[in-house]
């Protein structure tokens, strides 16, 4: 804490006792934002170069290829013992053996990013404004693979959204790539690459943080969201960077963490067939990351288990079929709201309609996600006679005189049926209708029907098989 200054360290320093008595404990984005707060306000007149400094030197980040890039941090000043104790067990990342994920934070909007790959790629980013020429951006965030494993990994879930402490993968322990590294290394490319840009941004770490992870709705919903949020990662990260290009760097980090360790040079075969597999790991990484819509899983949102034993589909299916929820009313604008209404739905569906589950194959929340309702794998109950056949998406919203937002209405139409194209889910000429189209409703209200027919793949009545 401010050492020399002394009143008004003294001052400060009764105002963090008050308010921290403890390092914050949750593994929430909120708290590790209040956490770099404090190690500003100990570095009073020093710039985020700094800070970032610091942080890395308390999480323990400074091995030889954090160093190649970066430099070293045995200089900077130590931070009290609850704050580094907190900032090392926040930072640092590992997969244990049961399947744990940590040095992950859970973001108000509901997705978990890896805390070291954003912070080593926001210090790259001030590094190349001050040395003017940016290094090692890709490889400190996203192409550092790990060894000999396949490159994605699974997503996973908190213990508690309220108060997130362990973050367990679904489907066990993994070494490749997780979704949340993924998340991370993503945001650090972005706000790498935007502070990298002289005078574009708040000099305060915590400013930029708690500006890109905003907990405030945008009260005119997604549309109007500023350009740089988390929420935005794969836009943005769509729009910087080529594949081929960080096909490249993933062998130049192999290359270099060989070097680095004292290992002999790779040779030009093994370098070759590193370049041919990590380019053919792109395809899926861009497929996963950049071209399908952020998926909220059903553990993020509170699902209830499935009742019974869900009915298999058989991929891929001939039809996605739109729906508007109609109650709830209101577009969602926040993750919160969002997993209240799928809460809702779900019961409603379990409880008064005595289905097995909340009936939609997905659903459309105005927070700039899709939340999983029963997903690419188990039949769903959203459209009478054609569940076999199709995907049920629902918009949250009563769309019979107003569109949903654009920007989600761009998930559904552009990312969610390309994503499930490319996966094999939906046939590549399948067929887009409204609900109305084969059951007597109004759903999806006359303003999104109508809408939703200049969409491509819009298709006529065709009853299905
Ligand atoms: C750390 O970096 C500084 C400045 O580049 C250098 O003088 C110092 O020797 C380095 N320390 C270690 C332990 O590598
Ligand atoms: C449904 O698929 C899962 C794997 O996705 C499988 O474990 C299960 O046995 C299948 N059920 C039926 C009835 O085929």
């Amino acid at each position: 804490m401010a050492h020399g200054c002394w009143r008004p360290a003294l001052a400060l320093v009764l105002v963090l006792l008050g308010t921290y008595a403890q390092a914050p404990s949750s593994r929430h984005m909120d708290d590790f934002i209040e956490a770099v707060r404090r190690v500003e306000a100990g570095a009073l007149g020093s710039g985020p170069l700094a800070v970032l400094r610091r942080l890395r030197g308390a999480a323990g980040l400074d091995d030889a290829f954090v160093r190649h890039f970066l430099g070293n941090v045995s200089d900077v000043p130590r931070l009290d013992a609850s704050l580094s104790g907190y900032l090392r067990a926040a930072v640092r990342h590992r997969v244990t053996e049961d399947g744990r994920e940590e040095g992950v934070a859970l973001t108000p909007d509901g997705t978990t990013v890896a805390l070291a790959p954003l912070l080593l790629g926001i210090e790259a980013g001030f590094l190349a404004r001050a040395a003017g020429r940016a290094r090692g951006l890709y490889q400190l965030t996203l192409a550092r693979a790990p060894d000999g494993a396949a490159l994605l990994g699974p997503d996973g879930c908190w213990d508690s959204v309220a108060s997130p402490r362990v973050f367990t993968l679904l489907g066990g322990p993994s070494a490749a790539l997780t979704a949340a590294r993924v998340n991370g290394g993503v945001d650090g490319v972005v706000l790498g690459t935007e502070v990298s840009a002289e005078g574009r941004r708040p000099l305060l770490l915590s400013g930029l943080l708690a500006e890109y992870y905003a907990r405030r709705p945008e009260s005119a919903g997604a549309d109007a969201a500023p350009r740089l949020l988390g929420r935005r990662r794969r836009e943005n990260f769509g729009g910087l960077v080529a594949p081929p290009a960080l096909a490249r760097q993933v062998v130049k980090a192999a290359a270099l963490r060989r070097r680095l360790t004292g290992r002999s040079k790779m040779a030009a075969e093994e370098k070759k067939q590193l370049a041919a597999s990590a380019t053919e790991a792109m395809k899926e990484f861009v497929r996963q990351y950049v071209d399908c819509p952020p998926i909220i899983p059903r553990c993020m949102w509170g699902a209830r288990p499935y009742r019974g034993t869900p009915t298999n589909l058989t991929l891929p299916l001939s039809f996605m079929f739109i729906h508007h929820t109609s109650t709830p009313g209101d577009p969602c604008l926040t993750f919160e709201r969002c997993a209240a209404d799928m809460r809702s739905m779900q019961r409603f569906h379990q409880e008064d309609r005595g289905w097995d589950d909340i009936g939609y194959s997905f659903v459309a929340g105005s927070d700039g996600y899709i939340y999983e309702g029963r997903g690419w794998l188990w039949q769903g109950a959203h459209t009478l006679g054609h569940n076999s056949v199709g995907y049920g998406v629902s918009f949250i919203g009563d769309y019979g005189a107003a569109v949903p937002s654009q920007h989600s209405m761009g998930l559904v139409r552009d990312r969610l049926a390309s994503c499930a194209v490319g996966g094999g889910r939906l046939v590549s000429d399948f067929v887009l209708q409204g609900h109305r189209q084969v059951v007597s409703t109004s759903c999806p209200g006359d303003a999104l029907y109508e809408e939703i027919r200049g969409w491509e793949h819009y298709g006529e009545v065709k009853k299905g098989k």
